[in-house]
């Protein structure tokens, strides 16, 4: 596994958060990610004037991973417009957790956690495995 560097980390994060496309929250994000191979992906919140539609800076990171070559996310720092640790939200620890799993580091406004501690007992692929290695399923 590559070392942590979380101040390379946090300075392409807020690097990220510089492009952000923010017109209608004025709250840009940014958020950067060490890939296991030594990569580093980013990403920037993307809005919509159909709100609901915004795109948060994780899932362009998410989307530069998986077309960059893929790997598994180690560390994760996601900052707002001053630079302070933002916590995810709860959509994208999911998708952190997809990516980066329950031992992907992030540093958060307590300091560095680990994704099972910011995403106790998160849904996951082992769900999905448990039910499909089952002899039957109780509703069909
Ligand atoms: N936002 C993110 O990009 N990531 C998060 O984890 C939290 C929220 C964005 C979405 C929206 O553009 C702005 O922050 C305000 O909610």
């Amino acid at each position: 596994m590559p070392d942590v560097d979380w101040d390379a980390l946090t300075t392409e994060a807020v690097e990220a958060a510089r492009h952000a496309y923010v017109p209608y929250s004025r709250f840009p994000v940014g958020v950067a990610g060490l890939v296991d191979d030594g990569r580093v992906v980013s990403g920037c919140n993307v809005e919509n004037a159909a709100y609901g539609v915004t795109l948060c800076a994780e899932c362009g990171m998410v989307s530069e991973l998986v077309r960059s070559g893929g790997g598994r996310l180690v560390a994760v720092s996601c900052v707002n417009a001053l630079g302070e640790p933002l916590m995810p939200c709860g959509r994208c620890r999911q998708l952190l957790w997809e990516h980066g799993g329950a031992d992907c580091e992030l540093l958060t406004p307590q300091g560095v956690q680990s994704m099972e501690q910011v995403l106790p007992q998160a849904f996951g692929l082992a769900d999905l495995q448990h039910v499909a290695d089952a002899p039957k399923g109780s509703v069909g």
